[in-house]
């Protein structure tokens, strides 16, 4: 007792010193706080719920309760127009939907990537995730470098090689159909999907037959976590920090170990059937498959070589499975949609099994069906640039220092853009109509857009046809057809349907 009386009596001064400085510091943090919306509050926006946190709660309430929050950041796009001003602490977001600003951002590499959430997802949770891949590389050179090894795997002439695998993997889908189409069973075609773009992206990329319609896989879920846990700090800058989220943290670190331990296992699969004369896949060739060749890599380039790794598992998958996910979706909503379609892959491709690539140029309302589906349901939905510089947007000035916020979901769905929005309509993608004017962009846009753009719909033109070619579908009733948000969007329902053939007789 005696000890504790002298301990407190020794310890009190420096607890208040602490206390003190502690509170002087708030008041610092409070004041540059109040500076920075001095300096920012010109620009419009809505009112702040909180002088510390901002517009904070609205985005954490929305996704506590699973809701989108870019349907509010329309609403408010309506209400102030193509530039507005977001808080959240002392960071100031700018939500821009006007074309001109649109293209000027994107289309420079003057603009670099969102440093605070490319951080998050660099290590999320203290477990390093996609650091240094191609999505999340900040530093220019660094990107640059290394998009420039991969952008040869993606030219048209490799990618018409590819066909063969395209094909042979819709195929296996195709009779994991049969099986649930006999049995008359309700399958998840989100499920599906899920499967035939990751045995597509393990194959073309890695040499890995998967086999995912025959075996159970950890990998869908463990991209699941990862990409909430994501969610979860971009939404909630105190997410970590709360014990109530320890389970969940703990499960997204397992998660990110999980990729990161495939990967690697991978690769050094790879590593080994080189050594034995055997061909590398072009995803992880040039420059990389010398690298691969090399016993002595350096540290940093096996770990830019693993976030790559997981960078093509995650972005090359997923967004192709959301978006065949909600092309089925909206098909099963509107029959005449699905008629004219089935029309036209009757025709072009008949009673084929192998789709060639000259038949993709020729499904044209396949392509018209399938921008629709990314205008509504844009499977990426944002992306951020740092605007380091003062700038003009639509008369408002803009001083440096801002995030700049730009949503192909948000203008996509703003009736300015595209009357009656909301209506799944593929002719305002007809080969005549005019073309969006920075109001569309699902693949990003400039020298950041997406590098599989071609590839992925290419395989969801594969996958597409085949299906409508060989099977009816009908969604179970009483689903929703709401979207889930997990940083890409996905049908929340999974998307359930039952399946028959379309030529028993
Ligand atoms: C429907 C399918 C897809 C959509 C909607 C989509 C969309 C996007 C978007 C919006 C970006 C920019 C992200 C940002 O600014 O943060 C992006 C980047 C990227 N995507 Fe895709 N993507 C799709 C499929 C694919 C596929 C199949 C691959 C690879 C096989 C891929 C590889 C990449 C890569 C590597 C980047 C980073 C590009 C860079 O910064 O150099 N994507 N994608």
């Amino acid at each position: 007792m005696a000890v504790c009386a002298v301990l407190l009596r020794w310890f009190a001064p420096v607890l208040y010193v602490l206390l003190f400085v502690l509170f002087v510091a708030f008041l610092a943090y409070c004041a540059y706080i109040k500076y920075i919306h001095m300096k920012y509050d010109h620009i419009p926006g809505p009112p702040r719920q909180s002088f510390f946190f901002g517009h904070m709660g609205t985005f954490t309430e929305m996704t506590k309760k699973d809701l989108i929050v870019y349907d509010k950041c329309i609403e408010w796009s309506e209400t102030y127009g193509p530039v507005y001003r977001l808080n959240v602490l002392h960071r100031v977001l700018i939500v821009v939907t006007c074309p001109e600003a649109t293209k000027d951002i994107l289309m420079s590499a003057k603009y670099p990537k969102d440093k605070f959430l490319h951080k998050k997802m660099f290590y999320l949770f203290g477990q390093r995730l996609l650091g240094n891949g191609l999505v999340t590389a900040v530093d220019h050179d660094l990107w640059y470098k290394h998009r420039r090894v991969m952008d040869p795997a993606f030219s048209s002439l490799y990618l018409r090689g590819l066909m063969g695998t395209f094909n042979e993997r819709a195929e296996k889908l195709m009779e994991r159909l049969s099986e649930e189409a006999e049995n008359q069973t309700e399958v998840s075609m989100l499920h599906m999907m899920n499967c035939v773009t990751m045995d597509v992206i393990a194959k073309v990329a890695f040499g890995i037959e998967l086999e995912l319609f025959n075996n159970n896989s950890p990998f869908p879920k463990a991209i699941e976590t990862s990409l909430l846990g994501i969610l979860m700090v971009a939404r909630d800058v105190f997410f970590e920090y709360k014990p109530q989220n320890r389970g969940f943290i703990k499960e997204v670190r397992e998660a990110c170990r999980l990729l990161r331990s495939t990967g690697a296992q991978w690769i050094n699969d790879r590593k080994k059937a080189m050594q034995n004369g055997e061909m590398c896949p072009k995803i992880f060739s040039h420059k990389s498959s010398n690298q691969l060749e090399k016993e002595s890599m350096s540290k940093e380039d096996e770990e830019i070589m693993l976030d790559n790794f997981v960078t093509f598992f995650i972005a090359g998958q997923e967004t192709t499975a959301n978006q065949l996910a909600f092309c089925i979706m909206e098909l099963g909503r509107h029959p005449e949609i699905l008629e004219k379609l089935k029309q036209e892959i009757d025709e072009v491709i008949g009673m084929k099994r192998d789709i060639s690539y000259d038949d993709l140029g020729n499904l044209t309302y396949l392509t018209q069906v399938l921008k629709e589906t990314l205008r509504l349901y844009a499977t990426a939905p944002v992306t951020n640039r740092d605007i380091p510089v003062d700038i003009k947007i639509n008369g408002v000035h803009i001083p440096a220092g801002v995030t700049a916020m730009l949503s192909t979901y948000i203008s996509s769905r703003m009736e300015k853009f595209f009357k009656d929005p909301l209506k799944f309509d593929p002719d305002r993608f007809h080969p005549d109509a005019p073309k969006p004017y920075y109001s569309y962009y699902p693949f990003s846009l400039g020298p950041r857009s997406c590098l599989g753009m071609n590839f992925a719909q290419m395989e969801a033109k594969v996958v597409m046809a085949k299906l409508i070619q060989r099977f009816d579908f009908t969604l179970v009733p009483g689903q929703n057809f709401d979207i889930k948000d997990t940083v890409t969007l996905r049908p929340k329902s999974r998307l359930f349907c039952t399946i028959r053939h379309r030529h028993t007789q």
